[in-house]
């Protein structure tokens, strides 16, 4: 079974959990915790048993099922889940018949025969949820499985803006599914799929963890695959890597990206806010290169308050045309101003 650590995801703090969680415990005091920007969704993860009250948001569609697979607090028949996956897993995948996912991505991110596969479970799961068949955390849990099922045996490295060019993309689907998690009966989650900048301006929190995306690599972009088969509207593809028409680009991706940072710091209703980042910016890729510089980030925050600063050296995602020697991770931990 899947844990919400198992996927390949840039950015992912995971390796950091430790480390960040440390620094927030020793740091910071509070009863709420409000993952802003959570990509996988690791690090409130690993922070469940240190709060009562949780918000977590990303505006990644794909994102946001694996949150409610994995985290919504709602009844779900897991035996019913466990045979379901079965009867989906003995289905000779050659019999079946093209669809969406076969015609567009099959002999590409996925063998021909898992694609047809993919695309049958991802069609069903549509109409089970219509019939009623399965309840809503159901379909989350079975959506946010085939998810992960996809991402472990995508033909990439890692993300989705190319395939790998080879003949024969061996055949390794497996529907397996996540293991969701319990929280206490006192304990609270709040799931949203927002731009940051709109909801922090609704939710008030103690302690705001922010991890920005830091170069100019949309999230939307390397991660459409995903997007696309959890939409399910069968958009029209363009381009080698088949992608959808743009949606959710992120301002934090662009040279706007100091400004929209500082509005998010100034609507932010926190007595603590823990900034994550790193020092790319030096990065010889453009598209490595940080969009916010540290300085920069530091100013915003001293005006927030009083705002102390940890690093470490870190090995760093690297797709090749990277070179990033002497990578350092920032943690910033401000203790916002009474009447910050
Ligand atoms: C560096 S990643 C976060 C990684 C996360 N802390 C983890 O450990 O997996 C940044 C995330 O911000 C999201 N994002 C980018 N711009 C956003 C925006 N304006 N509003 C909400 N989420 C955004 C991206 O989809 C991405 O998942």
């Amino acid at each position: 079974m899947f844990n919400i650590y198992n996927r390949r995801y840039t950015g992912s703090k995971y390796k950091l959990r430790d480390w960040i969680r440390d620094l927030i415990r020793n740091n910071c005091e509070g009863n709420s915790f409000f993952d802003v920007f959570a990509g996988t969704g690791v690090v409130t993860e690993y922070m469940l048993k240190d709060y009562e009250n949780y918000i977590i948001n990303d505006f990644l569609y794909s994102n946001e099922i694996i949150y409610k697979g994995f985290f919504l607090q709602e009844n779900y028949n897991m035996d019913k889940l466990m045979q379901m996956v079965e009867e989906y897993n003995s289905i000779n995948k050659m019999n079946l018949g093209e669809n969406y996912v076969s015609i567009n991505f099959g002999d590409k991110y996925f063998n021909r025969n898992d694609a047809k596969l993919i695309g049958k479970i991802r069609e069903d799961l549509e109409s089970k949820i219509k019939k009623s068949m399965i309840n809503s955390k159901e379909y989350y849990i079975l959506l946010a499985s085939l998810l992960f099922s996809i991402d472990k045996i995508a033909n990439t490295c890692g993300h989705y803006d190319a395939y790998r060019r080879i003949d024969n993309i061996e055949s390794r689907f497996k529907y397996e599914l996540i293991l969701p998690k319990t929280i206490n009966k006192n304990q609270t989650i709040e799931i949203y799929r927002e731009d940051a900048n709109v909801l922090v301006k609704r939710v008030k929190t103690d302690i705001a963890f922010i991890d920005p995306p830091y170069n100019s690599r949309q999230y939307s972009r390397f991660y459409h695959v995903l997007e696309n088969i959890t939409k399910w509207e069968k958009p029209e593809l363009y381009g080698t890597a088949l992608k959808p028409k743009e949606e959710n680009m992120s301002e934090y991706c662009r040279s706007s990206a100091p400004k929209i940072f500082k509005d998010l710091i100034n609507n932010l209703d926190a007595k603590y806010v823990v900034v994550t980042y790193n020092n790319t910016y030096n990065s010889k890729s453009s598209a490595s290169k940080n969009k916010i510089t540290l300085d920069e980030i530091k100013s915003i925050l001293n005006e927030k308050g009083e705002t102390k600063i940890f690093d470490k050296p870190y090995k760093f995602f690297n797709a090749g045309k990277t070179e990033l020697k002497n990578h350092r991770e920032y943690v910033f931990i401000t203790k916002v101003k009474s009447n910050g």
